[in-house]
């Protein structure tokens, strides 16, 4: 199979299960709202991925995959609401807020993150590898993860950070839940020992150059897309005086940035043998580069 019939195989299974998690009414229709009929799924996909280089089946990652696509869903309907990013369009949809309000708005993203633990927790794998998985999610998250990234990126708004800030908040507030994907991944292969510790140690750094790359991809995309194309709101950085990479730097030197992380992503998974194929996670890596969306 090709790069993008791989991809659209893992995203089907990953819409499908996604689609069955929330059935009822009111907070579950706004949940369902955000969570299904958009989105690349890039998180489930790499867990679906490292699991299948570990020598494992793709599927076996894909409660955990899911799991993490709960957790990013809530943390995109809280990045769009009037107190963060005050974005109003996401997914090519008008945002949570602007369709439940804002209470119903944090409340759908308290109920995803705590449903992300609840899918992880369940799934059917081993409960070594269900707790070593939670943790994962857990530290990639919390208040030295996501939250950090995102507590700085928007308390800190109107702030010129350097180069080296604006790398450490990307690294948490997108590279952490890249890195929880692939090492859950990783780990929903079952394998134990130093290999185990060396490919975890690859997925770590793989996940962090991407994440570094699809942060700066998303900055420039923020200034040279359209909100049609996107999906969600251009322009929105500037007009809310974030120092992001495109400002600091200007699209073009943030152009050989992308460039220079994703070639990092790709050496890093050559430092290590893997038992499944790794040439998706090489297309993946360069595609990402050139993502309209
Ligand atoms: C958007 O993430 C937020 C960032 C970390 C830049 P994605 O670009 O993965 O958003 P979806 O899931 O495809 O909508
Ligand atoms: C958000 O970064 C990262 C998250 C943790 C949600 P952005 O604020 O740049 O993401 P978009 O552009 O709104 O998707
Ligand atoms: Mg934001
Ligand atoms: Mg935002
Ligand atoms: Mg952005």
């Amino acid at each position: 199979m090709s790069y993008r019939e791989t991809y659209d195989a893992y995203k089907a299974m990953i819409e499908e299960r996604l689609s069955r998690i929330f059935s009822g009414q009111g907070l579950h229709e706004a949940i369902r709202y955000s969570l299904l009929g958009g989105g690349k799924r890039l998180r489930p996909v790499l867990a679906m991925a490292f699991c299948a280089a570990g020598g494992g089946r793709p599927e076996a990652a894909l409660e955990l995959g899911c799991g993490v696509e709960l957790l990013h869903t809530y943390s995109l309907i809280h990045d769009d609401l009037p107190c963060m990013d005050n974005s109003d369009l996401r997914r090519g949809k008008p945002t949570n807020h602007k369709v439940y309000g804002e209470t119903v708005a944090v409340l759908a993203g308290d109920a995803l993150q705590a449903a992300a633990f609840q899918v992880v927790l369940s799934a059917p794998l081993d409960a070594v590898v269900r707790a070593r998985a939670g943790k994962l999610l857990a530290d990639a998250a919390g208040p030295s993860g996501m939250c950090l990234g995102q507590y700085r990126d928007t308390l800190e708004d109107g702030k010129l950070h350097t180069v080296q800030e604006l790398t450490a908040i990307n690294d948490t507030k997108t590279g952490a839940l890249l890195r929880a994907a692939c090492t859950m991944g990783v780990t929903a292969a079952g394998g134990e020992g130093p290999e185990e510790e060396r490919r975890l140690a690859v997925a770590r750094d793989y996940a962090t150059d991407l994440g570094l790359a699809f942060q700066i991809r998303d900055d420039i995309l923020d200034v040279i897309s359209t909100a049609e194309e996107l999906g969600k709101p251009v322009g929105s950085d500037a007009a809310q005086r974030k120092s992001t990479f495109a400002s600091l730097l200007g699209v073009e030197e943030c152009e050989k940035l992308v460039e220079k992380y994703t070639r990092h992503a790709k050496e890093a998974l050559g430092r290590v043998t893997w038992q499944g194929d790794v040439s998706f996670l090489q297309e993946l890596a360069d595609a990402m580069v050139a993502r309209e969306s």
